[in-house]
């Protein structure tokens, strides 16, 4: 008999020198540097630029790849017009997949596959990601779209864009923080999505395609969101508790706990929930934070044997609510941040690449012929 590694758990397809995770031990490092640190030091745009070059950028590299950002916010009107047609009330992510992909038919050098056009197309989506995303909140909103400052950074241009007001310092660093803590994480299913686009020597703009389609699913990027349907449908803290042991007792999975490669607690979910509880415990604000300490403490005691802990879902919701995301956009600014991560794992696996081919154990029939369609009952 056979093994299959069903989910590809354990599998090992490549090397990488951008993300290392220990799950047992809840432990993720970029570069070898612990996320915590990076969260408390650094910023999206440092935590992008050395993913795409695997090692940690000079002030002038840094200062140069900002200005890029930057300069590259803006996109075609032709992109917008589409993002305008769009019907009403699509969910973002499918708003998002089909813009990215027009994206790409108005970059000249969308086909471009070598690693200076992988590079240079890398740091125009990072820059665009934002730009596309706040554009399809604002029409499916009902509103005009804002265009992007360019003396904002790339946090607090985004949340500018979004709601259409200059955000507080400490909102933008609040925003930097969770993308940094999303920018990547390794062989995740978007990721290997996007690796096993590009092993077939696809462009950029369709591995980035793919990458989206694959996050959107509620066991990935979509968890986030499910996250705060939950909270809404729990209601107050006094029935969490009770919520959650009917859910378990009924074998059905809890929104934003649980990880594929954690079996502890996952790191992301520990600095977000510290930024949840100072959201929190701001004057007149929602019993979110109630609800998440109830629930993370029932699934805790009840299969926290199993290694079933919050993920980095579980926290991040109340976090976006607060800075006047809506749910819907939880997912879109996942791919907002993950999109450094794909990137820069293309980039990586693209210099050493080899087409992604599994395979599969034949169960089916043998010895068959064909029947024309009349003898058939
Ligand atoms: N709620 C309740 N029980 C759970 C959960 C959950 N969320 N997750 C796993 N379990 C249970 C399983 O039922 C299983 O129990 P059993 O041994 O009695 O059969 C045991 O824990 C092991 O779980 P698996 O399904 O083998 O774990 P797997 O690695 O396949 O699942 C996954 C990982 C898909 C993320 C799962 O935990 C899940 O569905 N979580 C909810 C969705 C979610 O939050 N996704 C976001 C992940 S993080 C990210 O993508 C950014």
């Amino acid at each position: 008999m056979t093994d299959i590694a069903k989910g590809l758990e354990g599998v090992l397809f490549t090397e990488s020198k951008l993300t290392f995770i220990n799950g047992s031990e809840g432990i993720l490092t970029h570069l070898g540097i612990p996320i915590q640190e990076w969260a408390e030091k650094s910023t999206f745009e440092e935590l992008s630029l050395a993913l795409l070059d695997a090692e940690l950028p000079t002030a002038e590299e840094l200062a140069r790849f900002d200005a890029q950002l930057r300069a590259n916010r803006a996109v075609a009107d032709s992109v917008l017009d589409v993002i305008r047609g769009m019907p009403r009330g699509v969910h973002p992510m499918q708003a998002l997949r089909t813009a990215v992909s027009y994206l790409g038919l108005t970059d000249p050098e969308a086909e471009e596959i070598t690693p200076e056009a992988r590079r240079a197309i890398s740091v125009r989506l990072i820059a665009q990601f934002a730009t596309l995303i706040a554009a399809i909140n604002r029409t499916q909103e009902g509103q005009d779209i804002v265009a992007p400052r360019t003396d904002l950074t790339h946090a607090g241009n985004f949340l500018y864009m979004l709601t259409g007001k200059e955000p507080t310092p400490e909102q933008a660093r609040l925003f930097d923080i969770a993308l940094i803590l999303h920018a990547d994480h390794g062989m995740n299913a978007s990721t290997f999505t996007a690796i096993a686009t590009s092993s077939t020597l696809s462009d950029m703009y369709s591995c980035i395609t793919s990458a989206v389609g694959a996050l959107k699913g509620p066991l990935h990027g979509g968890a986030n969101e499910a996250v705060m349907d939950m909270l809404d449908e729990v209601g107050t803290p006094d029935k969490a508790e009770a919520y959650i042991s009917a859910k378990l007792d009924n074998k059905e999975k809890i929104m934003g706990v649980g990880h594929r490669v954690y079996k502890n607690f996952d790191p992301r979910s520990r600095v977000l929930r510290d930024y949840a509880e100072q959201v929190a415990n701001k004057e007149g604000k929602s019993n979110y934070y109630q609800i998440l300490e109830t629930i993370e403490k029932t699934v805790v005691d009840r299969i926290g044997s199993k290694g079933i802990y919050p993920n980095v879902d579980f926290y991040s919701g109340t976090v976006y609510s607060d800075l006047g995301i809506k749910k819907e956009y939880f997912t879109p600014i996942f791919a907002l941040a993950r999109i450094s991560g794909w990137c820069a794992s293309v980039i990586e696996y693209s210099q050493n690449n080899r087409l992604l081919r599994p395979d599969a154990v034949y169960t089916g029939l043998e010895g068959q012929h064909y029947s024309d369609l009349k003898d058939r009952s």
